[in-house]
Order: structure tokens, then sequence, then C-alpha cells
């Protein structure tokens, strides 16, 4: 594995003519940051040794070096899902390259459903802790040396960068919800019995993505930043059917929303 990770970085040193410190998963609600990286290099997925080739329509799959105002920053446009099959190491390969490239800190976003009765559809939520529904943990094997066998989960989401998102967030006059997210390996999506356990467990937003990079980000000892949109709400009294082309609707519409809180807190931070 480690093994795997080293030639897979190698590659990319060899391809790099910057040294970022930032990654950034481009999930649901992110995809037009794109737009906003400047002196850009791209290396496709297909190009590079070990990496999981992405399926999901519409997900090119390919690393995008550039700059995020006069930030370097390294995107991930793709990611990969467990439900697309993957495996948790498959999953979260990308996230233990980047730790080797010497990133120190990972934004993610992602669609999600809303379990907490106070959301509304477009809503943004910072995702202040996470709970993991994944069957299988990433961290599942012999330890990679990264970090410890037993790693501290106290606070998976950065308390720092949380704030400050809050108040660029008052400054934009953008509308924030926090809370937690309940990761779960989908494709379905719930129903109204599970959507009605998870907010009792904890989650005030379900989604299919975000845990397992996150859990390896902390193992690697990556700072963590992530945002999601509240593309249904799993609310009783106010489930309706969902479907796919719905949660792209309202990410699209959140967008702008998700690209702005983002684009200043990396500069920021
Ligand atoms: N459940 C799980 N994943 C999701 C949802 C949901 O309601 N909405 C967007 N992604």
């Amino acid at each position: 594995m480690l093994q795997r990770i080293e030639e897979t970085a190698a590659y990319l040193r060899s391809k790099m003519t910057t040294q970022p410190e930032t990654a950034i998963i481009l999930g649901t609600g992110l995809g037009s940051l794109v737009h906003e990286i400047t002196e850009k290099y791209e290396i496709p997925y297909a190009e590079i040794p070990n990496f999981p080739v992405s399926t999901v329509e519409g997900h090119s799959g390919k690393l995008i070096f550039g700059k995020l105002g006069n930030k370097d920053i390294v995107a991930m446009q793709g990611r990969f899902h467990f439900y697309e099959g993957y495996n948790m190491k498959e999953v979260t390969f990308p996230v233990r390259v980047m730790r080797e490239l010497g990133i120190k800190t990972l934004f993610v976003s992602n669609a999600a459903g809303g379990t907490n009765p106070a959301f509304e559809i477009g809503d943004l939520m910072i995702i202040s802790d996470h709970i993991n529904q994944f069957p299988e943990h990433p961290l599942r094997g012999k330890n990679i040396e990264y970090g410890p066998r037993f790693p501290d989960m106290s606070e998976a989401y950065s308390k720092e960068l949380i704030a400050k998102a809050e108040n660029i967030a008052k400054e934009l006059g953008i509308k924030l919800q926090k809370g937690v997210y309940l990761g779960t390996q989908g494709p379905t999506f719930e129903t109204p019995a599970e959507y009605k356990l998870f907010h009792i467990m904890g989650a005030d937003a379900v989604g299919m993505s975000t845990v397992p990079e996150v859990i390896v980000a902390n193992h690697c000892g990556i700072k963590v930043f992530g945002v999601s949109v509240i593309t249904d709400l799993g609310v009783e009294g106010k489930i309706v059917e969902v479907s796919h082309e719905e949660v792209q609707k309202a990410a699209d519409e959140a967008q702008p929303r998700m690209t702005a809180i983002m684009r200043e807190l990396i500069n920021r931070s």
C-alpha cells in the first residue's frame, strides 16, 4: 500500500510545477470553482498510476493544479464513492497521496438530505462533525504509519476553519446552517424510517460520501473543512420522492453561495 502511494506521489511530483498545501475535493455544489482556478495544469486520473478511475457520468476525473486567489491548490474533479463498487482503500487513496505530496488542509463539499426539521432545501450546512455508518472502515487493516493505530477524532473538522467560514458567511450575507453529517453507503436514498433513525442518532444531514476521506485525512494529520448542500428533506411530513436530478438542481442553485464561501475561506486560510 505504502509503496503504491509513494509510486503515485513520485509520478505526480515529476509533473508538478507547484507545491500546493491546500487540496479541494470538488463534490456536488462546488464544480464551478474550477472556473476560478488560474495558471491551471491538469492530470487525468487515467494517466496516474494506481489511481482508481471515476465512473459517475458528468465527472471527467482529473487532478487540477493551479492558483485560487494567491494560493497554490490541487483540486480533485471527480471523487470515488463506495456505492460505485470501490473499496474503502480505493475511495481514500487520493487523500493518502495528497499527504505524501505535502497537503496540509483539505476542503470538501457534498450533497446531503436534511434530517433537521429547521433546514430548508438549498441551505448550506457547515459540517461540524460526522457519524460514520459505512459498512467498512477506511483504516481497517495494517496501520500505515501516517498516523496512530487508534486515531483521535475529537476535532475531525477544524474549529478554526469553521469559525472563519462563519465570519465570511456573515460578511457576505449568506445563510449558513451547521450540523452533523452522517455518511452511509447508498446508493438508495433513505426510507422515512431511516431518515428518522439517523435524526434520532444525532444527524442533521445524510449523504453517501465525505466521511471516508475525512477519516483518512485526520489519520494523516490533514486539517479538514466540509460543507453540505441540503438538496432534499428527510423530515417527517416533508418527505417527497427524491431523484438524482432534483438533488442536482438544488445543488446547482446553491453553487454560487458555496463557491463564494470556499473561495474566500481558502484565500484567508
Ligand atoms: N440521502 C443520501 N444521500 C443524499 C441525499 C439523501 O437524502 N441527498 C443527497 N445525497
